[in-house]
């Protein structure tokens, strides 16, 4: 248990002690009868880029067949007519995370799972929505902000509904569990805060989720240049929610630049709230093993309140 902030010059290094880190925990871990593959859950978004680079350029030093990796979450919307266009689309998280870090590795990783958000088809689910809105024998959708998680019950009477539960929602946590659980958890972060697509101000016990996107995220979609416009880009997601990232005994969060902040000064100095996700991870360093490493643009509201941060047990190394 514990809270650590590392703050770095930039980027690059962010990057570097964030592979040291990840690193260290691949070479320290031994498999045993309960748990023969170490688990990474790992994160999508630029800014893990950097990290994935290092990882691969270091391979030799692990054995990669030894790792199993769960990622975050996947889109549910992206253009294509069927499930396997959609996963190859540029913008889907399987294409990114085959480009930047698993194609790469020789041997590979014995598996890598991601959510099977491309396998919802888009129109079918906002039919099911429409055609049942307000009635919450079908689905209710839970959050104070305008992203929103669709809650399906198990009795729902929506056939389709009930398949996106069960066998894209829960079957993922099954699988998660039965490698285990997570070892190691390597998140981003949102401009306002939020962790994989766990949207601001959805409940933060919240496991796996359908989520219906906050306009902030649409938005930084198409500012980022990953969609044309808000339109091309998906409404809708599939996503581990808070209540399971959190789960993990080690998570690393990475945040750089001047958009994340705010987001990053709130999450250590505020208190917990849904309506910032990743201001949970007070409450987890209670328990697990909380690492931030940042760097300097996004650390700029910490620095110089070391002492507030060090009487709530949260520790701030400086290595600029
Ligand atoms: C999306 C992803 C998150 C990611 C965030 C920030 O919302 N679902 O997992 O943390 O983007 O991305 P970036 O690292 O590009 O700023």
């Amino acid at each position: 248990m514990g809270f650590q902030v590392y703050v770095t010059k930039d980027k690059k290094e962010m990057s570097q002690v964030a592979s040291q880190i990840v690193l260290g925990q691949i070479l320290s871990f031994i498999p045993s009868e309960e748990k023969e593959k170490m688990v990474l859950g790992l994160a999508t978004g630029s800014t893990p880029m950097g990290l994935y680079d290092v990882i691969a350029s270091n391979q030799r030093l692990f054995d990669a067949q030894r790792i199993v990796s769960f990622n975050l979450d996947e889109y549910v919307g992206l253009p294509g007519a069927t499930p396997e266009e959609r996963t190859r689309h540029r913008e889907s998280y399987a294409h990114f995370m085959s480009e930047q870090l698993f194609q790469k590795l020789t041997p590979p990783f014995a598996q890598t799972f991601i959510p099977q958000g491309t396998k919802v088809e888009e129109e079918k689910l906002v039919q099911e929505l429409e055609s049942h809105k307000d009635d919450l024998s079908y689905y209710e959708l839970k959050g104070t902000n305008f992203g929103k998680a669709v809650s399906i019950p198990d009795t729902t009477p929506s056939d389709y509904l009930s398949w996106v539960k069960k066998e894209i929602l829960d079957g993922y946590e099954e699988l998660i569990k039965s490698y285990g659980g997570i070892d190691l958890q390597v998140v981003g972060v949102g401009e306002k805060g939020h962790i994989g697509f766990h949207e601001c101000g959805i409940p933060l016990e919240e496991r796996m989720l359908l989520v219906k996107l906050d306009e902030n995220t649409i938005q930084n979609a198409v500012k980022d240049g990953h969609f044309k416009s808000l339109e091309e880009s998906p409404h809708y997601a599939v996503s581990m929610g808070a209540g399971l990232v959190y789960e993990a005994p080690l998570i690393l969060l990475l945040a750089n630049g001047e958009r994340k902040r705010e987001a990053i000064a709130n999450s250590l100095l505020g208190s917990v709230t849904p309506d910032l996700p990743i201001s949970f991870s007070q409450e987890y360093a209670k328990k697990g093993k909380m690492i931030y490493v940042i760097d300097e643009l996004a650390a700029r509201d910490i620095l110089g309140k070391e002492s507030a941060l060090s009487s709530k047990e949260i520790y701030v190394s400086d290595l600029r």
